[in-house]
């Protein structure tokens, strides 16, 4: 997947065509159910200045590693090394890279490290500091980006490969679907991000520029949620690219709300939900099973914005979704007598 977005940015690179002067990439989400019109996408780039990776003219090819290619433990990056089971494999990439003069890329979520672990630190996981931090060979690591990256400079070095340059081919921080997957967190981890890249400190080890691709541009309603329910809330923007909250791109502090993509057709003012006689819920659970399976009940699940809302609500949220993500079709509000379409704005803020 990693790839196939670095390819469409590829496309939009020569797309923009415009110079890279600082280098950020965006991923792009075409994981929806009515994904943005390119153009469209391109006028935010460019109305929000975000500018492409700096591929150069030449289109470089890598292999995007996730950042579980390699393990640190406890011990600080110094302790790092590939995993056992595919070290082998990733150093033959790792020297086919070095030798070809391309980058390592990898994909590095701190927000993961948080989900799978209820122990980790969340200022580690954020760029504030204040938190204890891993301390290594004299070295005190704040944040879990600059460990991480040191962590696979070690392990690039202890495979003898030491001139590849590493790439962050993923980076970012869900909006939705987990307690800690929230508009705030997202805004912090952002403009903590955005700020250290434009001070171009680099990592302990390899201090300097980083081109880095932020996952992702905009929410994708129908990626898989095996992974876990916040996967369809990577997006700085929502899915119809409007934005969700103030950042700054330049990294220069002055976070402000983005611009918005302009021109997107919305459907018509219409909602499907749960008919006011219909009071025995229990009638509606298969129902309610179908609309979530073809529908996007993510927002609903514990520590997501729409957790709180009553039963009944929360049924005429899930046929609602489903019959928009349906186009509207009047066949995806059938359920039984169960549901109506309205042109009352059903929706809580
Ligand atoms: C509600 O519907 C279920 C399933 O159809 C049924 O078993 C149950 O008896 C109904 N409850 C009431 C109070 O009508
Ligand atoms: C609403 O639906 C979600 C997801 O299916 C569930 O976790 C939650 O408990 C439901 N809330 C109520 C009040 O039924
Ligand atoms: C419906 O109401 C909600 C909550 O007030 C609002 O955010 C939303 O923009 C409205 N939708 C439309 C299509 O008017």
């Amino acid at each position: 997947m990693g790839r196939a977005m670095v390819l469409i940015w590829a496309c939009y690179y020569v797309l923009l065509g415009s110079k890279c002067v600082n280098c950020l990439g965006v991923n792009w989400g075409t994981q929806a159910s009515t994904p943005l019109d390119p153009k469209y996408i391109v006028q935010m780039l460019k109305d929000n200045k975000i500018m492409t990776a700096g591929l150069g003219n030449k289109i470089k090819a890598t292999i995007t590693q996730n950042a579980d290619v390699y393990y640190s433990g406890s011990q600080g990056p110094s302790a790092g090394d590939f995993r056992t089971e595919i070290r082998d494999t990733v150093v033959k990439i790792s020297r086919f890279l070095d030798q070809n003069n391309c980058p390592f890329m990898v994909n590095i979520y701190p927000f993961l490290s948080l989900y799978e672990n209820q122990d980790f630190p969340i200022e580690f996981a954020l760029f504030d500091g204040g938190g204890k931090g891993v301390h290594d060979q004299n070295i005190q690591y704040t944040n879990m980006l600059d460990a991480n990256l040191d962590t696979l400079s070690y392990c690039l070095k202890k495979a003898g490969v030491n001139n590849v340059i590493i790439i962050i081919g993923e980076i970012g921080w869900p909006t939705n679907g987990n307690k800690e997957a929230n508009v705030k967190m997202a805004e912090n981890f952002y403009n903590g991000l955005l700020k250290k890249l434009a001070m171009k400190k680099g990592t302990p080890l390899h201090p300097g520029y980083i081109e880095v691709y932020l996952f992702s541009l905009t929410d994708e309603n129908k990626k898989s949620i095996a992974p876990g329910f916040f996967e369809r809330h990577w997006g700085i923007f929502r899915y119809d690219g409007q934005p969700k909250f103030p950042i700054d791109f330049s990294g220069e502090g002055n976070a402000k709300m983005p611009v918005g993509a302009k021109h997107v057709k919305y459907l018509s003012h219409q909602w499907c939900v749960l008919n006011d006689d219909m009071k025995n819920l229990s009638r509606v659970k298969t129902d309610l099973d179908f609309a979530c399976s073809l529908g996007d009940c993510t927002s609903l699940s514990y520590g997501s914005t729409c957790n709180k809302l009553s039963e009944r609500k929360n049924v005429s949220y899930l046929f609602n979704m489903y019959f928009q993500m349906s186009q509207q079709s009047v066949e995806a509000c059938d359920f039984n007598e169960a549901a109506k379409i309205t042109n009352n704005n059903y929706s809580t803020a």
